[in-house]
């Protein structure tokens, strides 16, 4: 297993349509314990593959006790609405309310290929949204309003200037 590189605001593939796995192999089962690795090295609760430049279908997500591998991840129903504060580990710093539907029911294919569904709700379902918007290019700072979003875009563009829009997750990173 290996830490990957996260991609940061600005990086053009969190803005890329990702393309469906057609088989869960050797290789996307590796990708996978790969996003894993990195997002418990980063301390996040979710990570797609956009986030660390592969533009497949292919997320993670673990919080509320649930560990989920989604591969071709697909919400097939949602009810609803709450609102609650978001994070993102590709614009550190930066938080913000979002309101999503507050239950869903997922559908995916996990590790092993096998097709599963699941009821989610509260902030299992917020992250599972969450990263299922990364893998259609969108971000979280996309659901605010335009003026919002500009001056904290603007804010955290500034503060991270100069910094490389793609960088190492490491143990060095995540304390950091
Ligand atoms: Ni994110």
């Amino acid at each position: 297993m290996s830490l990957l590189d996260l991609h940061l605001l600005g990086s053009p593939v969190l803005r890329t349509q990702s393309e469906e796995v057609e088989e869960v192999d050797e290789e996307v089962r590796t990708f996978i314990d790969d996003l894993f690795e990195s997002m418990d090295a980063a301390k996040g609760i979710g990570l797609a593959a956009n986030q660390v430049g592969v533009a497949r279908r292919v997320a993670v997500v673990d919080t509320q006790g649930t560990r989920l591998a989604m591969v071709n991840p697909v919400i097939v129903s949602a009810e609803g609405k709450s609102k609650g504060e978001e994070g993102c580990l590709s614009i550190p710093d930066l938080y913000a309310d979002v309101t999503r539907p507050d239950r869903i029911v997922l559908e995916a294919l996990d590790r092993e290929g096998a097709k599963y569904r699941l009821e989610a709700e509260g902030l299992l379902a917020r992250a599972i949204q969450h990263e299922i918007d990364h893998l259609d290019g969108i971000l979280f700072v996309d659901y605010l309003s335009p003026l919002k979003r500009k001056l904290l875009v603007t804010r955290w563009k500034k503060d991270h200037r100069g910094e490389d829009l793609i960088k190492p997750l490491g143990p060095v990173t995540a304390r950091s």
